[in-house]
């Protein structure tokens, strides 16, 4: 059945953009999250729906806004909703590409409610689905991509988050001769990627936050694409969260089933910079443009919607007459 509610979700997505967008390149990036929270905080409250929010800003104490457990909207059909108001609060507080305000959301109960820890990531197209395994080593990865793919390895490009842990991960990228495309943030972009043709990027690889990737996962799925994790926890407190939230075997491979079960998700983006898959907000004199996609897992329809506000409040024609 087809996803209702996406429009009005977008919305929710356009406003944390176009809140979050006016802090690019000042260096601030708490500055932009908060933004972007407050602004996607108003406008799910303005739905009708008994929302909670699965994956949020963090726990009860530690969020005012958006934390996990929340529940937004003004009452009606019981979702679940997963955030990020502002991916890649560093992207955006130095005016870097691909960072995005994103949601995905579905029937109760759907959305894996992921501890803010890490996780370890392996995400890749529709075409490549069937044949990567977490598991697998990353030579194995890339050699199974590489024939699928009907392509020399050489060609394979591989998305891996820049940090001191990713250091071996990158040693044997590189061995196999496959290339990489190393980010200082923004892996949800990162993963989504892999599934959208002409961002040149065939796999993503390596450890980064657990929320992040229940959303990613949600747009895989209604992209046909690949993704599995594992937690990976940074101490005994992360691994107890754990076990109280997450309704999952918290040290068993993590399948797009377990992160996102049924087909009636949806997930939603809209850019904040500029990037490969969407452009970032434009302002103009009367009002600002919005660049966003919306994945209906339900139909599998993927939209990319341009979306124009005037901050006026009244619409051209009003105006006109
Ligand atoms: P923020 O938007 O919260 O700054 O997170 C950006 C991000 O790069 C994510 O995309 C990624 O999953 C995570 O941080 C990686 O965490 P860390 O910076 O600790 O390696």
């Amino acid at each position: 059945m087809r996803n209702t509610r996406i429009v009005e979700m977008l919305e929710v997505t356009e406003q944390a953009a176009l809140a979050a967008g006016r802090w690019m390149g000042k260096g601030e990036k708490d500055a932009a999250d908060q933004a972007a929270v407050a602004a996607m905080r108003q406008a799910l409250g303005e739905l009708d729906i008994d929302g909670e929010v699965v994956i949020g800003e963090g726990e009860r104490d530690e969020a005012p806004m958006l934390y996990i457990g929340e529940k937004v909207g003004k009452g009606g059909e019981a979702i679940d909703i997963a955030v990020d108001p502002l991916e890649g609060t560093n992207l955006t507080a130095y005016g870097q590409p691909n960072s995005l305000a994103v949601l995905a959301f579905g029937p109760r109960g759907t959305l894996l409610n992921a501890p803010d820890t890490y996780m370890l990531k392996l995400a890749g197209g529709p075409q490549v689905a069937d044949v990567l395994d977490i598991d697998a080593s990353p030579a194995e990865n890339i050699e199974a991509v590489a024939e699928t793919m009907g392509r020399p390895k050489e060609d394979i490009v591989v998305c891996i988050l820049e940090r001191e842990r990713h250091e071996e991960l990158i040693q044997q990228v590189r061995d196999t001769g496959a290339r990489i495309r190393l980010i200082s943030d923004g892996d949800v972009h990162g993963a989504v990627a892999t599934a959208i043709e002409g961002t040149g990027i065939h796999l993503y690889m390596g450890i980064g936050g657990a929320p992040e990737g229940v959303l990613a996962a949600a747009a895989m799925r209604c992209l046909g694409g690949f993704f599995m994790g594992r937690f990976r926890f940074r101490s005994d407190e992360e691994r107890e969260r754990a076990e109280h939230m997450a309704a999952c075997d918290i040290d068993g491979v993590l399948t797009m089933d377990s992160l996102v079960s049924g087909n009636e998700s949806a997930f939603i983006a809209t850019g904040v910079t500029d990037g490969e898959m969407l452009r970032g907000v434009k302002y103009f004199g009367a009002g600002a443009r919005t660049h966003s996609v919306a994945m209906d897992c339900s139909t599998g329809t993927i939209r990319f919607i341009e979306t124009v506000y005037h901050t006026t409040g009244e619409p051209f024609w009003v105006r006109r007459d």
